[in-house]
């Protein structure tokens, strides 16, 4: 009860939460921070109000369904957390901790790596504006006769979006990945949307994912592009025509994460579509 009193009070001081992306957005993330510490779900915290980590040990890795500890909430000056984060080891019982980073925080990333942490994820964000697009290449939803082919391509190209370090576990992601991509419903009330790329001759050259919430926002869910087409600006295309058909339905904010080993799509996020790093995960293993 006492943790959950001081905890509260440092929900509603934050003006920054790793999980909002825009300034309108932070008053619906301290509710869900808020309503998260009501509903009696446990957080692990080491240390005390002054200086304290605490991690959320319900969440879940998504690219290989692992448990995790994901960095809920930190506090103190940068020295205390370097104690706390070598005190956490004894209460992660094994299980990697995943912390967030923003861009601007530098001495923040130098002491994670410092402490062991590598990099894992990008988050990039833009704001949505009507974009040109190369004519030689076609939009159309997703339907459900692509299953086939969107699965077949996902697993060919996955390999490039594994997360770094975890080569070991490609196995484990394609299953991962095709369990997903077979249950996904992205009819048309469903959250999810795919788009397919075609040329002039209807043969099918990529595929995007998208996840679209009530706020405006669409979160590149996935994206790829049959090999043998690399190079040839399809996921430019995808992007940014979709960006396109998501501005004529009210959309504003586009954000995207690239696994920190991609270099390829974070090039093409950030030097080709026009998204800025927002905030890095960082993960040490056990
Ligand atoms: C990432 C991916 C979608 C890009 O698709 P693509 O159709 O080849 O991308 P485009 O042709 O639109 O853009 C590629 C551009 O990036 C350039 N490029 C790629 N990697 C680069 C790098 N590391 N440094 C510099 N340039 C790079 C290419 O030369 C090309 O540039 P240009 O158009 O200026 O000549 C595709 O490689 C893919 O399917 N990868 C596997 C799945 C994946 O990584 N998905 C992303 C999940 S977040």
């Amino acid at each position: 009860m006492k943790d959950l009193d001081w905890l509260t009070q440092w929900v509603n001081k934050q003006e920054k939460f790793p999980e909002c992306l825009r300034p309108q957005d932070l008053k619906r993330c301290r509710e869900q921070r808020l309503s998260f510490l009501r509903s009696g779900q446990k957080l692990t915290v080491v240390g005390q109000e002054t200086s304290f980590l605490a991690w959320d040990t319900s969440a879940i890795e998504q690219d290989t369904q692992t448990p995790i500890a994901l960095l809920w909430g930190r506090h103190g000056a940068l020295n205390c957390l370097e104690q706390l984060l070598c005190d956490s080891d004894q209460k992660l019982a094994g299980r990697p901790l995943v912390v967030s980073a923003f861009v601007h925080q530098t001495a923040w990333m130098e002491l994670l790596q410092s402490q062991g942490f590598y990099a894992l994820r990008h988050f990039v964000t833009k704001d949505m504006r009507p974009q040109s697009v190369d004519p030689a290449y076609l939009l159309r939803p997703g339907k459900e006769s692509d299953r086939a082919t969107l699965s077949a391509l996902a697993l060919s190209v996955c390999v490039h979006t594994l997360p770094p370090h975890q080569e070991s576990e490609l196995g484990r992601y394609r299953r991962s990945l095709l369990q997903t991509l077979l249950k996904l419903d992205y009819g048309p009330k469903s959250e999810y949307e795919l788009l397919i790329a075609e040329d002039k001759q209807g043969e099918s050259l990529g595929y995007l994912l998208l996840r679209c919430d009530a706020h405006k926002t669409a979160a590149v869910v996935d994206i790829g592009v049959d090999k043998s087409h690399w190079g040839e600006g399809v996921a430019q295309f995808l992007v940014l025509s979709a960006e396109n058909h998501l501005i004529e339905r009210g959309f504003e904010f586009y954000v995207g994460e690239i696994s920190a080993a991609n270099r390829r799509s974070f090039y093409v996020a950030t030097e080709i579509c026009g998204f800025s790093p927002n905030r890095q995960l960082w993960r040490r293993d056990p």
